[in-house]
């Protein structure tokens, strides 16, 4: 048994979501439920290997060695049957700075990058920063859940565009994609020749009955306009570390992006990242089956308080991902109005649907991987910003 009951006091040291909410939203005396980082402790073995390397005391420029690329191999094949090259991986930060990677590999200024909102922010910034030109097609709410508009998805696709960023599972929605569904999409981008790059970074929590299917193993065929972005850090809480890859089964695609990966000199991990990643996906499958549960606990509490207590209140219960979406539009408030019952009144830090895009106002997203005892607080300043 790992110890994801014990309270870690993250307090002052250099955390986004227990220092950062000064910058975030004005001040830190708030509960933070917003970021998707956990509070837990990644497994103990992952401590112990990093502990090893920080004895040895010399951290001079780190290679990635065959060891790391077969632990990533053997996870993909033993968590979602798919079976990888170690010659198709890259390494990359993270999957954020991977997405930009693919807008530049694969696009040109001007060109047009489809999305569907809501969806994680950066996904906008990047396209955007890039000086490419964002193309939406808004996922549509069916009793509650998001679902895909196949029709206006090919009308966008047909518009000229020429890559679609995939974010699955979905945040913030939670919606593990269905076979079919992401069939359907591959089918589509294949039609009319449009790339696609997955962001997979939650594919590794996913909640009974559901399924994760990594959308390139689906078919031979999609390797081949199909790159694939994943990372132990969501799955272990390793996002400080900063280490992820990036799959790329296409020689031409991933000579692409290395070109990009060279002009910046961005082609080596970090010496602590690239153990803890090792690690995690050698020894950490245990300890993340116990996280998944205890997550689960905490979502199942917020879902029976917020049902019990808080009517005007909707949860879209996440498939996968430890992301819980709320939609409070039957309050009636608006997304300053939201802010300030949450900031002001509650001191509850969440994150805001509006910057989701399209579709995410009205909306909050609750972070629920973290102490028990927070969820209960976090449900209390809830009441009170909602309650009558
Ligand atoms: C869909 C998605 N992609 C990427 C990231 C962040 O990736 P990284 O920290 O590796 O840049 C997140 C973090 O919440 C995410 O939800």
């Amino acid at each position: 048994m790992y110890k994801l009951n014990e309270k870690v006091d993250r307090i002052n040291t250099s955390s986004l979501k227990w220092d950062g909410m000064k910058l975030a939203f004005g001040k830190n005396e708030l509960l933070p439920m917003w970021v998707a980082d956990m509070d837990f402790s990644p497994p103990t073995s992952v401590i112990e290997k990093l502990k090893e390397r920080m004895d040895h005391g010399v951290f001079g420029y780190t290679i990635a060695n065959e060891n790391t690329a077969q632990a990533i191999v053997d996870w993909t094949n033993n968590r979602h049957g798919w079976e990888i090259r170690p010659e198709w991986i890259l390494y990359s930060p993270g999957v954020v700075p991977s997405i930009g990677m693919a807008i530049q590999a694969f696009t040109e200024v001007g060109d047009k990058v489809l999305l569907q909102s809501p969806v994680y922010t950066p996904f906008f910034n990047m396209i955007e920063n890039n000086m490419r030109e964002v193309v939406n097609s808004p996922l549509q709410l069916v009793n509650g859940r998001y679902e895909i508009d196949f029709a206006d998805f090919e009308e966008k696709l047909k518009s000229g565009v020429k890559l679609f960023l995939l974010c699955s599972p979905h945040n913030p929605g939670g919606r593990v994609w269905k076979k079919e569904e992401l069939v359907k999409i591959a089918e589509l981008c294949k039609k009319y020749d449009v790339l696609i790059a997955a962001d997979e970074i939650h594919a590794d929590i996913i909640f009974e009955p559901h399924h994760h299917f990594p959308l390139a193993s689906l078919d031979p065929a999609y390797q081949d306009f199909v790159v694939t972005f994943m990372a132990p850090s969501k799955t272990f809480n390793l996002a400080g570390l900063q280490a992820s890859f990036i799959v790329a089964p296409n020689e031409e695609m991933r000579k692409k992006l290395t070109i990009i990966q060279q002009t910046l000199n961005l082609t080596s991990l970090n010496t602590f990242g690239m153990i803890a990643m090792e690690a995690a996906y050698r020894d950490g499958e245990e300890w993340l089956n116990e996280c998944i549960a205890y997550i689960e606990g905490n979502i199942n509490m917020i879902d029976e308080e917020i049902s019990r207590s808080l009517p005007e209140l909707d949860v879209m219960r996440p498939e996968g991902s430890y992301l819980v979406w709320i939609d409070c539009r039957k309050t009636g408030l608006n997304d300053q109005q939201l802010r300030e019952s949450l900031l002001e009144k509650a001191k509850l830090a969440v994150n805001f649907g509006a910057s989701y895009g399209k579709g995410g106002e009205g909306f909050i997203r609750l972070n629920p991987a973290c102490h028990r005892s927070i969820v209960e607080e976090g449900l209390e300043r809830l009441k009170i910003a909602f309650g009558s």
